[in-house]
């Protein structure tokens, strides 16, 4: 398997790393793994683990070597946080994950993968450390709010923190993404999914499909906490093969979770933008499929929102929506942790993709889902850890480069009386 091969990068000593203070070092495999560059995989060359020739032997030899190597990576970017977020209860927990999974793959490393018995142990840790990773997100969004709820928050460290989390959450959506394909295409106990797919990738992907189960899902939640919900007017325009359905190598989970989020945000605009009008405006959702992209636009009358703020919707430090209980974090109506675009964004840039907003203030929202067209090009987006990555985490503030606007205007009777 091509993407078996491992660039092996200088280990230079970085700038700006600290020593994880806080949690104490890194263990020795953490910094030894770290020094490999994760290798990114094309959609095609995922499918090819699935297909008669890829083989449950070639898979376990890559992740067994690229798991530990993308959990290292990011270990090495979670040291380099500021030490109040690292030494917060959640982000030291959320480590020490990272910490034992990393260990448990490398054991696998002395093991033959020629013994039945070390595939299905295999399969077994991916099972434990994919559960043990389960409330990532949730665990790690607490350790933001009790830092931001101790600490003032300057923008540069507003910066760092959303460098990071951006970082941090693709390489998990990338690391749950190939346990995930091992799992579902060699344990047998995993149970048969959908026959048409490969694992988590469907060849075949229905995206108008997808489009109205994520509409159903998200309607039905707003039917529950408002008791009614906009319409869905779809339009699709199949560019490459006019009047035929619109169709992508993808993952549906992947594309379901996007469309569910921005639907759900429509939705809460919609209607409370609306509340005092009788009939509510759809939602017009048009799909097209060019020859590169194919583009999901998602456009609601929910009164938009400024364009100082659209920035904010995608940092993890900012939501309208009230707080949820963490314990209860899976049954939040409408609006959660204000993770929604931002996790969005990932799923799409994962493949190459997009996720663009466009507002008009006291109008509406444009949201825009790009993906590839071409499985050839969609190509795992991963981050790596190497200086310039580190740079990031300097907490050096510059001096801006444009005026700040004055409240008050200077007095220029009194300058011109002064010359
Ligand atoms: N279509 C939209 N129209 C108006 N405002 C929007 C729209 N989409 C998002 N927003 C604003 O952006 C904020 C952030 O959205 P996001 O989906 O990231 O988080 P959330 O909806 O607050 O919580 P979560 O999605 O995690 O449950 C929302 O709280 C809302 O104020
Ligand atoms: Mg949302």
């Amino acid at each position: 398997m091509k993407a078996a091969r491992i660039a092996l990068r200088s280990a230079a000593p970085l700038a700006g790393a600290s020593a994880g203070s806080s949690s104490g070092r890194l263990p020795q495999e953490v910094e030894q793994f770290s020094r490999f560059s994760p290798s990114p995989l094309s959609i095609k060359q995922l499918l090819d683990f699935g297909s008669t020739n890829g083989c449950e032997r070639t898979s376990f030899a890559f992740l067994r070597q690229e798991l530990p190597v993308r959990f290292a990576n990011i270990l090495k970017e979670i040291d380099l946080l500021p030490d109040k977020l690292l030494s917060t209860p959640s982000v030291k927990l959320v480590r020490s994950w990272y910490i034992q999974s990393l260990k448990e793959l490398i054991e696998f490393h002395q093991k033959s993968p020629d013994d039945q018995k070390v595939l299905s142990d295999f399969i077994d840790t991916l099972i434990r450390v994919r559960n043990r990773h389960h409330d990532v997100v949730p665990t790690m969004a607490q350790g933001v709010i009790e830092y931001k709820d101790t600490f003032k928050v300057d923008p540069v460290t507003n910066q760092n923190i959303q460098y990071f989390l951006d970082r941090f959450y693709m390489s998990r959506i990338s690391t749950r993404m190939l346990m995930n394909q091992h799992t579902l295409l060699f344990d047998d106990k995993s149970g048969s999914g959908h026959p048409r797919h490969i694992g988590s990738i469907d060849p075949c992907c229905d995206v108008v499909e997808v489009v109205n189960d994520a509409y159903e899902s998200a309607k039905m939640l707003c039917d529950q906490y408002y008791l009614t919900s906009p319409e869905l007017k779809l339009t699709q325009v199949n560019g490459k093969a006019p009047g035929e359905p619109i169709s992508i190598v993808y993952v549906p989970s992947h594309l379901f979770h996007m469309l569910f989020e921005l639907f759900k945000n429509s939705m809460r605009a919609t209607v409370e933008f609306q509340e005092k009008s009788p009939t509510l405006s759809p939602v017009e959702v048009t799909v097209v499929l060019g020859k590169e992209d194919l583009a999901i636009k998602i456009s609601d009358r929910g009164g938009g929102v400024p364009v100082r703020k659209i920035e904010r919707l995608f940092s993890y430090m900012y939501s309208t929506a009230p707080r949820p209980n963490v314990d209860d974090s899976r049954n939040t109506p409408l609006a959660g942790f204000g993770y929604g675009l931002p996790i969005s964004r990932l799923y799409a840039k994962y493949f190459q993709g997009d996720l663009n907003l466009y507002s008009i203030c006291g109008y509406g929202t444009d949201a825009i889902i790009y993906l590839k067209a071409l499985s050839t090009e969609s190509i795992e987006k991963l981050p790596v850890f190497n200086k310039s990555a580190s740079k990031h985490y300097q907490a050096t503030s510059e001096a801006d480069d444009w005026c700040v606007p004055s409240k008050d205007p200077k007095n220029m009777a009194k300058q011109s009386a002064a010359s």
